[in-house]
């Protein structure tokens, strides 16, 4: 049986093409971003920060005088990006190890806290402008069981509609709420290396809710939809994106957390495959196949709500 989601997206679409494949697999841990957080520059770029600078702009406090806040600030890449063009700038994540981070390359204007997006320790209206890059994927459980996908309970996403609640609260009338988020095609076509694990790209996509929700939660929430669009350019694996042989290393992998939603053997699969094609001279033109994907839809899409 086929199981639709709360606001009628089917993102089982995808993988009841994968149900052989899901069969054979079992779930490892999702993202640690303790451990991650290491690594984590090495394999990330801050993407689209015109396009965010463009939206708190459309505010009628003038850009150099905004107070805004970065959500799951992580290693501080955005902060750090637009840090020369606010007035104030501070960022929350609820990991101390991507905090800490953060604090190296901050000077210490910058307000860092640690904790949780779904339920800040700011007072209301506090902020002019907020964003939130690459997090909301992150804020709900997904199918971990082994089983069939259509077996997979449907999701509301009720974390997400908790933070968007929060950002409404904490954000001042007027305000720009910039979110930065991977919709479930830029998540199968965006990234070279999603062909080879596709049951975790499937199960990522289960975790999140895809554009068309996203804007409706946004609205239920009070924000108007001021703009959506997608980012055709950005990488936001920076210069290590086309490494070949990226997927054989760990630290390479913990780049995204897709890759910590694969089984072992989803994993050991993949990495045979990318060992093949090296060996056998294929990986290049496997790369451009993949890339024309990529420029077409982009990794990332930025949808700017207005309070
Ligand atoms: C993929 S990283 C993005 C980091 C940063 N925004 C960037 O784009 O470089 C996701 C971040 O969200 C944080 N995060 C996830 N859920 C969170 C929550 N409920 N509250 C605070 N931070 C959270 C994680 O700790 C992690 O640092």
């Amino acid at each position: 049986m086929r199981q639709v989601l709360g606001w009628g997206v089917d993102c089982f679409e995808q993988s009841k093409r994968l149900q052989w494949l899901e069969k054979k697999y079992t779930m490892s841990k999702y993202a640690n971003y303790t451990v991650a957080s290491d690594d984590y520059d090495k394999t990330r770029a801050a993407v689209g920060v015109d396009t965010i600078l463009a939206c708190l702009a459309r505010t009628a406090v003038r850009l150099g005088d905004q107070t805004v806040l970065e959500t799951g600030c992580g290693t501080g890449n955005y902060l750090e990006a637009l840090r020369p063009h606010l007035a104030c700038l501070a960022g929350i994540d609820f990991s101390e190890g991507m905090l800490a981070q953060a604090r190296t390359k901050l000077s210490e204007d910058v307000e860092l806290t640690c904790g949780s997006i779904l339920d800040m320790p700011y007072e209301d209206e506090r902020f002019d402008g907020i964003t939130c890059n690459q997090v909301i994927h992150h804020l709900e459980e997904g199918p971990d069981a082994p089983d069939d996908p259509a077996d997979w309970e449907p999701r509301h996403f009720p974390n997400v509609t908790q933070f968007f609640q929060e950002a409404y609260r904490v954000l001042r009338p007027g305000g720009a709420f910039v979110i930065n988020a991977t919709s479930h095609d830029q998540c199968r076509d965006g990234y070279w290396w999603a062909d080879l694990i596709p049951v975790a790209v499937a199960r990522l996509n289960c975790r999140m809710p895809d554009l068309d929700q996203l804007k409706q939660i946004l609205t239920v929430a009070g924000f108007g939809i001021e703009s959506v669009s997608a980012d055709l350019d950005g990488i936001l694996q920076g210069p290590s994106y086309l490494d070949p042989q990226g997927p054989l290393d760990e630290a390479w992998r913990a780049g995204d957390s897709t890759w910590s939603l694969t089984s072992d053997t989803e994993l050991i699969d993949a990495r045979q495959r990318v060992e093949r094609m090296n060996a056998e001279g294929q990986m290049q033109d496997y790369l451009d196949e993949r890339e024309r994907k990529r420029l077409d839809i982009g990794q990332t899409t930025f949808v700017c709500g207005r309070k």
